[in-house]
């Protein structure tokens, strides 16, 4: 490592981290930082050369490996046929993953029955509830969840729910959400979460494709200075899937946020004095259904293969993959993440700000925390309410030492500067994640300077929907940082890079490939909801014998990794994928348009940001009222996440002789980059010009 500028944290030389950022550009991937030793002298891993011979062992005999892991949980019986298998390669049949088939457990049983039961740990904070308000907080021991979730079991098993039926769940950051989740888990119903940022549009095709009859939801949530209406949202699209022939025959709903009920209220939208409407055919208040509920409840045994739950992650057609994880593999995977990436000790304090409603809240603030037995935070809030210091104070409030966040989320914050991070005592942080997209160098260093204080170790997790936990990540103390890398595979994670033609580079460096892993991990999705052939055709076809994550990928001189980004025509904004195809065609239904076309652009914040280029037909005036509708749009089919930040008129798209929309050329306009490079092979290269010159500011 001739290159290497290696800077200590003990070295408190503030102009060597000013510099460091122009270093990072000099040097590329060359520079390296360490974080401060004695945070980590009890750590579970403490060198490079216990994390080398773990891996080597984890990866050589994977079987070893996760049965002294898996040992470790509850199991009504165990398996007793093969380990792991599987096959990856199209060419010798169908895919499939299995791991420890045939063995019976429950992932609710071992988050909570055994964390009270056998590690005596029922007193212990499970959840500390920190509400959008300063002035509300709760907390629940995990003897308390146990009780809540038995009567919740209870109350979906009353209502006729058993094993492998879908319950959709559509709720705020409320402990009711992780209650329904594990109920479900405990009766061994599939949990599909919908993030309630999604639209009813968007609810619906889930609980359509998923066949989901009961939905779980809330009167309503609080972000900020928002209340979403989400009674409304459901009421709209449960009234959809009852078009579409689903029978929808239960919802349960929190009462969150202060409403007055309107019995056989006809309108579906929530009316001004605050009234919630209300179908008594089937909406019950999960406070009533509650009453009297007998708070012990069986487990329904499952088989390590049987799935736990789907979660919709964006595909690049447009419609979304239904992500099915299963409860054996899942359930040792999140665990065994949680304790080594976050060097999870008993005394912690952890709070990941996701939202449940998306992977990373599904495997880091439920499954994989709760497994260990950890206290974490549940936040319903936003970052900058009711200022942008509201983080820090809740870091000092429950003195949390791990701290897991996005770096869309870092660059929103850098914004405020770094008065509102130094007015509150950071002193219990230990360790910073960061997850949902490649973390850009000067995002890196304010976090380790100005948040960790450059005491604290920043793990860059790499993983998807479909990998269920951490694939490519640093453990804290031990692996050298790289800021923008997220460095070495975790155990059991076999990465590789492949060419165009799928051809594995063998050598260290690679300057630019695809990222693949070439045999299963524990944690990984067994399938694509009712659609196995689009779960192969995915992951699995474009690369014989690998499983493509979709991501561009470069490897350095010390193996590290580098993500470069996605492949395919999906866009990461604010760490979440979303598909350009699904917004094409949410903006092509408004009546005015002939074409459209969608390209992420470079966003200061949401790190990519979604630009639209709109033809409109014949004869129709582009103007600002059109914008709105088709902001509408877009906002109505998919959600307000997927809102447009800018919309063009395009009177010509840059198309090939043969039609093709080259979105490269697109791209290049969205960022205001004038070096479109070759725009030879166009049918009509006048076409960048003008939308040079109708580009908004
Ligand atoms: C895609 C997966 C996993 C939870 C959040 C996103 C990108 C994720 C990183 C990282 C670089 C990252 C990739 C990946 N991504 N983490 N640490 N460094 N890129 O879940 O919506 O399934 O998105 O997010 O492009 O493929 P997701």
């Amino acid at each position: 490592m001739e290159s290497t500028i290696e800077i200590l944290t003990s070295n408190k030389n503030h102009a060597i981290f000013t510099r460091a950022l122009s270093f990072t550009e000099e040097l590329g991937t060359n520079l390296l930082f360490k974080s401060n030793p004695d945070s980590f002298k009890n750590a579970h891993v403490t060198s490079m050369e216990q994390y080398s011979s773990m891996y080597k062992e984890s990866i050589e005999n994977p079987e070893k490996f996760w049965t002294n892991i898996a040992d470790d949980f509850f199991w009504k019986y165990k398996w007793t046929g093969k380990f792991m298998d599987y096959n990856f390669d199209l060419s010798k049949g169908n895919i499939f993953v299995k791991f420890m088939e045939g063995g019976k457990t429950n992932i609710c049983y071992n988050v909570l029955d055994r964390i009270v039961n056998e590690k005596k740990l029922g007193d212990k904070v499970a959840f500390y509830w920190e509400g959008n308000e300063f002035s509300e907080s709760k907390k629940y021991t995990y003897s308390d969840l146990l009780k809540e979730v038995c009567k919740f079991a209870n109350v979906l098993k009353e209502k006729g729910m058993k094993k492998g039926d879908r319950v959709a769940i559509y709720m705020p950051m409320i402990i009711e959400l992780v209650v329904a989740m594990l109920a479900c888990a405990r009766i061994g119903a599939i949990h599909s979460i919908v993030f309630a940022g999604f639209s009813a549009d968007s609810l619906a095709d889930r609980m359509i494709d998923g066949q989901c009859s009961i939905l779980i939801t809330a009167d309503g949530g609080r972000r900020g200075t928002k209340e979403l209406d989400l009674k409304s949202v459901a009421d709209v699209a449960i009234a959809e899937c009852t078009e579409a022939g689903l029978v929808v025959s239960l919802c349960i709903v929190v009462k969150n946020i202060k409403t007055n009920l309107v019995d056989e209220c006809s309108s579906t939208k929530r009316s001004k004095d605050g009234t919630t409407s209300w179908n008594s055919n089937i909406d019950v208040w999960w406070h009533d259904i509650m009453e009297n509920v007998n708070d012990e409840c069986e487990c329904e045994w499952m088989d390590a293969e049987d799935p736990l739950f789907i979660l919709y992650t964006s595909g690049s057609t447009g419609k979304p993959k239904g992500v099915v994880h299963t409860v054996g593999g899942y359930m040792i995977y999140t665990a065994t993440t949680f304790k080594f990436t976050f060097d999870y000790h008993n005394e912690d304090i952890y709070w990941c700000t996701a939202d449940i409603g998306w992977i990373t809240g599904h495997s880091y603030i439920v499954y994989g925390p709760m497994a260990n037995g950890a206290t974490s935070v549940l936040f319903e809030g936003l970052p900058i309410y009711p200022d942008a210091g509201r983080m820090w104070s809740i870091c000092e409030k429950y003195r949390v030492s791990k701290f897991y966040t996005a770096p869309t989320a870092i660059r929103l914050l850098m914004k405020y500067g770094r008065e509102f991070v130094k007015k509150y005592d950071r002193s219990s942080l230990t360790v910073l994640g960061t997850v949902g997209e490649p973390i850009n160098p000067e995002a890196w260093l304010w976090y380790y300077n100005v948040v960790g204080e450059e005491r604290c170790y920043i793990v860059d997790t790499f993983w998807q929907t479909e990998t269920g936990g951490h694939m490519i990540t640093g453990l804290p103390g031990v692996t050298p940082m790289k800021p923008g890398s997220a460095s070495l595979p975790f155990f059991g994670v076999v990465p590789a890079i492949v060419d165009e033609e799928g051809k594995e580079y063998e050598k260290t460096i690679v300057d630019h490939g695809f990222l693949v892993f070439k045999q299963p991990w524990p944690g990984m999705m067994r399938t694509l909801y009712n659609n196995h052939s689009r779960y192969e055709s995915a992951y699995f076809e474009r690369f014989k014998g690998y499983y493509c994550a979709g991501d561009g990928c470069n490897r350095d001189e010390d193996s590290y990794y580098w993500i470069t980004g996605r492949i395919d025509d999906l866009m990461n904004v604010s760490g979440h994928l979303l598909s350009t195809a699904q917004i094409e065609s949410a903006l092509i239904e408004h009546s005015s348009v002939a074409e459209a076309a969608v390209v992420g652009f470079n966003h200061s914040i949401k790190g990519t940001g979604i630009y639209c280029f709109v033809t409109p037909k014949n004869g129709i005036r582009f103007c600002d009222a059109l914008v709105s509708e088709l902001n509408e749009k877009v906002r109505a089919r998919i959600g307000p996440i997927a809102t447009p930040d800018f919309i063009q008129c395009a009177p010509g798209l840059p198309k090939t002789r043969s039609g093709k929309i080259m979105r490269r050329i697109l791209r290049k306009i969205a960022d205001g980059d004038r070096d479109v490079g070759d725009t030879t092979t166009l049918a009509d290269p006048n076409v960048v010009e003008e939308l040079f010159k109708n580009k908004p500011n």
